[in-house]
């Protein structure tokens, strides 16, 4: 295998999720692919572009909603990651829920939902890290496995350079490597 340096540009790959807030008293939601775990605590980072539409609304509300669409909905989902709320309407884009433990909307379409109260922010160029406890998790019932979500049914898409992808198999478990230990260890 010969490894060739390329141009020095994060090309991935990402998760693609939709930011929600409540912005002028209306859901708007934007396409991201910063985001992710900062720790083992309850908590998600989105990092947004000071200048979105979305970022006015998790600032005044101090709320925000991760939620996953599944590769089905990647139209919708690829607009509003191309279509800013500070030109067009987008609370139509998708149906809304919410929860009363905070104020940010939640996609119905999508199979999972996070809802995060902001408790830090860290202003990172010209974006701004919103840290936030998940305060509510929804699910599609169908997606379950042992009440947790299943990759396979939840159908998450992955950004690569120019492209958005879905999964194909499940190939391995997650700590498997110790659960092989402790087999070894009690014999
Ligand atoms: C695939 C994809 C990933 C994106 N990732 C981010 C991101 O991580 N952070 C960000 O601030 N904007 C990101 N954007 C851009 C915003 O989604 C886009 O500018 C959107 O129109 C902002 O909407 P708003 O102004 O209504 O908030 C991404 C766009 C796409 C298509």
């Amino acid at each position: 295998m010969i490894k060739k340096k390329i141009a020095n540009i994060p090309f991935g790959p990402f998760i693609t999720v939709l930011a929600g807030a409540m912005v002028n008293g209306k859901p708007n939601y934007a396409t991201l692919g910063a985001y992710g775990v900062v720790s083992e605590k309850p908590v998600l980072y989105i990092s947004l572009k000071n200048s979105h539409y979305t970022t006015a609304g998790v600032v005044e509300n101090g709320f925000f909603s991760v939620n996953i669409p599944s590769s089905k909905s990647i139209d919708k989902t690829d607009f509003c990651g191309c279509v800013s709320g500070n030109k067009e309407d987008k609370s139509n884009v998708f149906d809304s829920f919410y929860d009363d433990a905070g104020n940010a909307p939640m996609i119905k379409e999508c199979p999972v939902n996070y809802l995060c109260k902001v408790i830090q922010t860290i202003p990172i160029f010209d974006f701004t890290m919103f840290i936030g406890e998940i305060i509510a998790v929804y699910a599609n019932e169908d997606c379950l496995e042992d009440e947790k979500p299943n990759a396979l049914k939840v159908k998450p898409t992955i950004m690569m350079g120019s492209g958005y992808f879905d999964l194909k198999d499940r190939v391995g478990s997650i700590f498997e490597t110790y659960r092989r230990m402790n087999a070894t260890d009690s014999k």
